[in-house]
């Protein structure tokens, strides 16, 4: 299918040769060595054929016979790591998904952001509080939130804990796919309870009883659950940021005659991270699974194109997924000449648009938030503007978690700055809760069915 299988001048270590960006500073080399020697001899997470499988079906999201929903935790944690926040956050990408499948007509890519979405980039590289000077937060696989010397330091040990929280992550998920998760695909499971505040209300109620009223019918048919009848699968995706952790689990593959990286579906190179000649393009160029890369306003044509030729040189349909994030102000103004530099390589990709990375803000007491109608706008944005310009949006990235918290304002129930206060959780970027998450994908059918 693809000529060039190899690819010149590439190990999974060089990307050593470049600079990294964002790479924690390990006081222990040897330490370090031997947690990567450690993790490199640990069974990897997932395997070839289900990232060709994944591949496969994002070349279909390309010709607009399926569409893409990216989602879960900003940064996860170790302490979330357990069963019942595991189930609500893949419950509301499955409900999402089903809202999706509805109104848009099309099969949904389930792509969560989890199971090794544990390093951050951050934009300094220490912090200061009364005084004290400490190495920042990079996320649990590097070291711990607490303000003092000891837990900030970063910690070889921890690359192992995360990549065991990570299969058991997975581990779970495939479980909970494969077997009793199957009523929660029905609305008459869902809460719902946001709907009755919103103006949007006849709309939403339309939507949540024609899918229980196709459900019912596609049962009553078949004779089997919607969800026995249709294990669409699960997969898996984080930020490819700490490279010694990729690195470790990249395998050459002597079926596909190709290389892997094996702790995930789909890595993808954050925006802080995607200079062309850095290392995380670098390492990214010789692995074959599906790459993103995020997009913001900042890129110029001759960058964006350096990265479609570098990480799809054989252009090779399903391989690269470009994840605009711009901002409600910005998109307009940016996206229209983002499609035409793209289209101009000749290099195919996926549209995806991240529709929380722009618009975050800080409110006056100094809480990071993203405001509900913000997202939707540039959602709307982003579906018009691939429209007009004979492109297609083909999926959707979101920062989003099972739980109540309040970290986004807005959706239905009209979230306020003064709510954030109440169960605001996340150590990293606000997400959308349960509601909001559902309320959005609400408001995407019904903005395709205009
Ligand atoms: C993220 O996805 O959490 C992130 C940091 O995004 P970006 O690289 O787009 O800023
Ligand atoms: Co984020």
């Amino acid at each position: 299918m693809c000529a060039v299988l190899q690819t010149p001048d590439w190990t999974p270590s060089s990307w050593t040769s470049r600079p990294a960006q964002q790479q924690p500073s390990y006081r222990d080399p040897a330490a370090l060595a031997r947690a990567v020697d450690a993790l490199g001899r640990l069974p990897p997470i997932v395997v070839s054929w289900e990232i060709e499988a994944l591949k496969q079906q994002i070349a279909d999201a390309q010709r607009g016979e399926r569409f893409l929903l990216q989602g879960g935790d900003c940064a996860e944690t170790f302490a979330d790591c357990e069963s019942d926040q595991i189930a609500r956050k893949l419950k509301i990408l499955l409900q999402m998904s089903l809202v999706l499948l509805h109104g848009l007509k099309k099969p949904v890519i389930r792509v969560g952001r989890l199971a090794g979405q544990y390093a951050k980039p951050r934009s300094a590289d220490t912090e200061t509080r009364d005084g004290v000077t400490l190495p920042c937060y990079r996320g649990d696989l590097v070291n711990r939130p607490g303000f003092t010397a000891s837990e900030r330091e970063p910690d070889p040990e921890l690359l192992l804990r995360g990549y065991e929280r990570a299969a058991l992550t997975l581990n779970f998920v495939r479980a909970l796919i494969d077997g009793g998760f199957a009523d929660l695909h029905h609305p008459e499971y869902w809460n719902l309870g946001f709907v009755q505040h919103s103006p949007s209300k006849d709309q939403f109620e339309r939507i949540a009883a024609s899918i229980a009223d196709s459900l019912d019918f596609f049962e009553a048919m078949s004779g089997s659950r919607v969800h026995e009848a249709s294990r669409a699968p699960f997969y898996a995706s984080h930020e490819a940021l700490h490279l010694l952790y990729e690195q470790a689990q990249t395998r050459f593959i002597r079926r596909q005659e190709r290389w892997y990286n094996l702790s995930t579906h789909m890595p993808w190179i954050g925006m802080r991270t995607a200079e062309l000649a850095g290392a995380h393009v670098e390492y990214c160029r010789g692995i074959a699974n599906p790459i993103g890369v995020k997009v913001g306003p900042a890129m110029d044509s001759a960058w964006v194109q350096g990265l479609c030729h570098t990480l799809n040189p054989a252009k090779e349909p399903g391989r690269l997924v470009l994840i605009h994030r711009m901002g409600a102000k910005l998109i307009d103004q940016k996206l229209p000449g983002l499609i035409e530099t793209v289209r101009a390589t000749g290099v195919p990709v996926l549209w995806v648009c991240d529709p929380m990375h722009g618009n975050t803000e800080t409110t006056s007491s100094g809480v990071k938030t993203r405001r509900f109608e913000n997202i939707v706008s540039e959602l709307e944005t982003a579906f018009r503007v691939h429209r007009d310009a004979g492109s297609r949006l083909g999926g959707v990235h979101f920062e989003l978690t099972g739980e109540d918290v309040t970290e986004c304002t807005g959706g239905a129930r009209g979230l306020v700055d003064a709510d954030l206060a109440k169960d605001y959780r996340s150590q990293v970027d606000p997400r959308l809760n349960y509601e909001q998450a559902l309320e959005l994908a609400m408001r995407i059918a019904a903005i395709e069915r205009k």
